[in-house]
């Protein structure tokens, strides 16, 4: 359950009360997320950013949403710039820098980093993204931004079809996301990828396990038929040599303006994670006219979802409007 001094880990921590709890804080807290209204219910408070692998969303929204409800925002942005270089281990890291702040945010190259990190802290530890592993809190931002936009035209997320596309090996928001939809009922997930790109059976069993349909599709046309929602993700070059075989497969799973028209029911909404590589063009930018394209609606909700996730694990979720007022 979701509650204060919580570490958030693992997508797999929530259950449908936890979502539908954060929901109601992040919707109260999107006016202040916005800078309509002002809110400092953490003034005092310290937030620790410890972010040993490259970020521009998730870092700056964690820092948004900390300084956007009173609170101070430490940034360590690369592992040398740390005493991780001199030796220093992970643990005794986490428990330093646990005697400088309230809550502390890693994101990490290696899966199990931020466990680590959770072991040797004496305050909230919250996963940024471990290596190849989970990205919880872009989850919960994804699932958000779905509800949202299902909402919006009269569907809901029980019954619906998420067709994850592109790198589901190497791709950890979508590890996250299918473990956290899963919460939901009478599910169909789409999982397209090149075959050496596939899902591990970790992760894809979670939905299987409760009761989901789980189809496996190489292609397109195959893969988007009766989509609700498509999320595209890119591929993880940082993290495997692609050869020529998977790029070609990659290639065929592109997703642009023409083949989600022929292949993707008209209602459907576009995800991304982010950032796209607009080299490879996994996700092509002839979509962005497109109102069905989400994406950026999906990044601006990563800040009252944050900042959700601190009021509740900070214990001032309870009583933030107390502290509304009149920028
Ligand atoms: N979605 C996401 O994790 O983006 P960043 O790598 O920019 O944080």
């Amino acid at each position: 359950m979701l509650d204060l001094g919580y570490d958030v880990l693992s997508a797999r921590q929530f259950d449908r009360d936890d979502l539908t709890r954060l929901t109601k804080v992040a919707e109260a807290l999107e006016p202040v997320a916005r800078g309509e209204v002002v809110c400092r219910a953490l003034e005092g408070a310290v937030m620790a950013n410890l972010f040993f692998e490259p970020s521009t969303r998730t870092r700056i929204s964690f820092g948004t949403a900390f300084s956007r409800l009173g609170g101070t925002v430490l940034d360590t942005s690369g592992l040398e710039t740390t005493a991780i270089v001199k030796g220093e281990s992970l643990y005794d890291t986490a428990r330093v820098v646990s005697g400088y702040a309230d809550v502390i945010v890693v994101r990490h190259p290696t899966p199990e980093a931020a466990r680590i990190i959770a072991g040797g802290a004496l305050v909230p530890v919250i996963n940024g993204g471990d290596g190849e592993a989970e990205h919880p809190t872009q989850a919960l931002t994804d699932f958000f931004t779905i509800s949202k936009e299902l909402k919006a035209s009269g569907r809901t997320i029980d019954g619906a079809t998420i067709v994850i596309l592109g790198d589901l090996r190497y791709g950890r928001t979508t590890h996250s996301l299918i473990a956290l939809m899963s919460v939901f009922e009478g599910l169909t997930f789409h999982l397209v990828s090149p075959e050496a790109l596939s899902m591990p059976d970790q992760y894809a069993d979670i939905a299987r396990n409760r009761g989901h349909q789980v189809k496996v599709f190489r292609t397109l046309d195959e893969g988007l038929a009766g989509a609700d929602v498509v999320y595209a993700t890119r591929y993880q070059s940082e993290r495997f040599q692609i050869d020529p075989q998977v790029r070609e497969a990659a290639e065929r799973l592109r997703l642009d303006a023409a083949s989600f028209r022929r292949h993707a029911p008209e209602h459907a909404v576009i995800l991304h994670p982010l950032p796209r590589d607009e080299v490879f063009g996994e996700l092509s930018t002839d979509l962005d006219g497109l109102p069905n394209l989400a994406i950026f609606r999906q990044t601006d909700n990563g800040v009252p979802v944050r900042m959700a996730l601190f009021a509740l694990i900070l214990g001032v979720a309870d009583t933030l409007t107390d502290h509304f007022r009149e920028p």
